[in-house]
């Protein structure tokens, strides 16, 4: 009676635990676990009440590390320790974390924090990738507007002197001088369209999306192209701006079908929209209990090597004609609703995932 008054007055104290993406457990000087974070609780898959008291060497499968760094922390030889051990998991592999075991200013009590290795990598991947877009978004703006400003002088010039020319030849240079800088004008304001814009809020219906985008990329590409939709209906209502939405899932199906033209020729081609509700996930720095997977995939030949790692960057493109701006744009829509697209691809499957949380 008397530990488990003192277990359900811990759990208070450490319920803020539970709001981290962090796998946490406190533990006494054995390793008795007095408290295991849900994120710990979602990772092993085994239920804290069942683990309360139970040691958490168990855990392990190298107990004996988590042992030694215990004693090392309560006879208060070092204040933190650190290594790389394995998690042991109900119905599944073990997984790989990194471990770090810490003293805390109760007698007692020792914290000890797994890092996933894994996701440790895809976290600081998804980290990079916001800060790029950040960094972008600030070029972008900053470099549009210091093209924009001359431009609308160039133009001007190259019409008063055209209007002082009788050559048709010349004038035939100032039409390229206005020409092109018609062209760099609208790619300007592409560049500055997303910051621009208003955003609409209001209830957007995932399917709704791909519905749209399918539509439109049929109607672009009536053969040799077979749409297919792998949908989870269940996934609710979100708050955000569809047309938006629609834009971004429009880049990267307009991607798919570029990569495709082969097979669409082949009548071969082939571009699934797949849905799917994930629980307990983390990603963009957050953690969710629910979000939805948008799985753009197609059978095309893959993102070309050389510009893998950049095609989220402004300008980059791996076409002939390409802005290179297609997948900025729909990074920057999704991010817009707090989510994130990434991307995995090897010849025959390319597959863009959106991910957004869900309330
Ligand atoms: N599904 C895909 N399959 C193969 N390559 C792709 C795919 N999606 C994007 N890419 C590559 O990424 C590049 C960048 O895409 P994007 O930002 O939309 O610019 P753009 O389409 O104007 O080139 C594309 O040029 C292409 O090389
Ligand atoms: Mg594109």
């Amino acid at each position: 009676m008397a530990s488990r008054s003192r277990t359900t007055q811990l759990d208070k104290r450490f319920q803020s635990l539970d709001l981290l993406a962090t796998l946490v457990a406190v533990v006494d000087a054995h390793g008795g676990v007095l408290f295991a974070n849900s994120a710990l609780e979602d990772a092993s898959g085994i239920a804290r009440r069942s683990i309360l008291g139970v040691p958490l060497t168990d855990w392990f499968t190298e107990p004996e590390l988590l042992q030694s760094a215990l004693t090392g922390a309560t006879d208060n030889e070092y204040a933190v320790i650190r290594y790389d051990t394995r998690l042991k998991r109900l119905n599944h592999e073990p997984l790989p974390v990194h471990v770090v075991v810490a003293q805390t200013d109760i007698a007692g009590e020792i914290v000890v924090e797994l890092l996933p290795l894994e996701q440790q990598a895809r976290q600081e991947r998804e980290e990079r990738l916001i800060d790029q877009a950040m960094a972008n978004k600030e070029l972008i703006r900053n470099l549009a507007h210091e093209i924009k400003n001359p431009l609308g002088g160039i133009r001007g010039a190259a019409q008063l002197l055209q209007m002082e020319l009788d050559s048709r030849e010349l004038v035939e240079y100032t039409q390229v001088i206005i020409h092109e800088a018609d062209r760099l004008q609208s790619l300007v304001d592409r560049l500055l369209a997303p910051h621009k814009r208003a955003r609409v809020v209001g209830d957007v219906n995932i399917h709704e999306v791909c519905e749209r985008v399918r539509s439109v990329i049929l109607a672009e590409f009536p053969r040799g192209l077979k749409v297919v939709r792998d949908y989870d209906i269940s996934i609710p209502e979100f708050r955000g701006d569809r047309e938006q939405l629609i834009q971004a899932v429009l880049n990267i199906a307009h991607n798919a079908a570029h990569a495709l033209k082969e097979r669409i020729a082949q009548r071969d081609a082939q571009l699934t929209f797949k849905t799917r509700v994930v629980r307990q996930t983390t990603f963009g720095r957050q953690r969710y209990r629910l979000a939805l997977e948008l799985h753009v995939i197609d059978n095309g030949p893959g993102v070309p090597e050389e510009i893998k790692d950049r095609i989220f960057y402004p300008l980059v493109s791996g076409r002939d004609g390409g802005s290179g701006l297609g997948l900025t744009l729909a990074q920057t829509f999704v991010q817009q609703h707090h989510g994130l697209i990434e991307c995995e691809s090897e010849p025959g499957r390319t597959d863009f995932k959106i991910l957004i949380p869900l309330p």
